[in-house]
């Protein structure tokens, strides 16, 4: 299965809170694929931000998919909520549980896409041990926890890796695994991340800077083609 056209997913972390409702409305006429939803909770990242509820109160005024980015641990008991929420995939890191695959079991077993996610310290072999139980693998080119900090070039290797493994997948199974980046996406590391074979870009502070006006035209310029 070849890699698909660029998909972008918006981090709604670099919006402004103070009207959340409007921002996601914007960037999904802005050309928004995914709406990107980073939930921290202050122990596994040093940073808090969006709980259930929030993502309930925002589902009504989208209807693009919900790609929720979970940072927290224990993650196991907050999964249903995320879930009922509106929360179409929801990815876990394999640090925040004992158990990954059976928390990647659970995800599916709630009818939604399982996402596992790798900090850049965390060996590819991680996701390719559970390619099998996932939708979508999302590579942080950042520490988790913040907007704004520069791309680590190193994880364009294990993209690369990834980008073999699933092909290879897909290839034998017929189903599709999105290739997600998240950290340090601007249109020039966007680039490398597609070249290196992502299909999905996260992008936070390159889709919200410049404000509502701008978010279109941001859009477009990170959603790089692949080679
Ligand atoms: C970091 C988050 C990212 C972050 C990306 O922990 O997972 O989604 O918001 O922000 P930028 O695009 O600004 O690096
Ligand atoms: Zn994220």
């Amino acid at each position: 299965m070849p890699q698909q056209a660029t998909r972008i997913a918006p981090s709604i972390l670099s919006a402004d809170f103070a009207q959340l409702g409007a921002e996601v409305a914007a960037i999904d006429r802005a050309g928004a694929d995914y709406i990107h939803i980073d939930v921290m909770d202050g122990h596994f990242v040093p940073n808090l931000t969006i709980g259930p509820g929030v993502v309930g109160a925002l589902r009504k005024h989208t209807k693009k998919p919900f790609d929720v980015h979970l940072m927290i641990s224990p993650v196991d008991a907050f999964v249903p909520q995320f879930a009922e929420a509106g929360a179409d995939i929801i990815t876990v890191h394999p640090e925040a549980g004992p158990h990954v695959h059976r928390t990647l079991q659970l995800i599916r077993s709630l009818g939604k896409k399982a996402g596992l996610s790798l900090n850049p310290g965390t060996p590819v072999e991680t996701a390719l041990a559970v390619l099998d139980m996932v939708d979508l693998v999302l590579v942080m080119s950042v520490n988790p926890g913040f907007g704004g900090q520069k791309f680590i070039h190193t994880q364009l290797d294990k993209i690369r890796i990834l980008r073999k493994a699933i092909d290879a997948h897909s290839a034998a199974t017929g189903r599709a695994i999105d290739l997600e980046v998240d950290g340090g996406i601007n249109p020039e590391t966007a680039q490398l991340a597609v070249d290196a074979g992502a299909d999905v870009l996260v992008a936070g502070t390159a889709t919200f800077q410049g404000g509502p006006s701008a978010y279109a035209d941001n859009i477009a310029r990170v959603r790089a083609k692949p080679k």
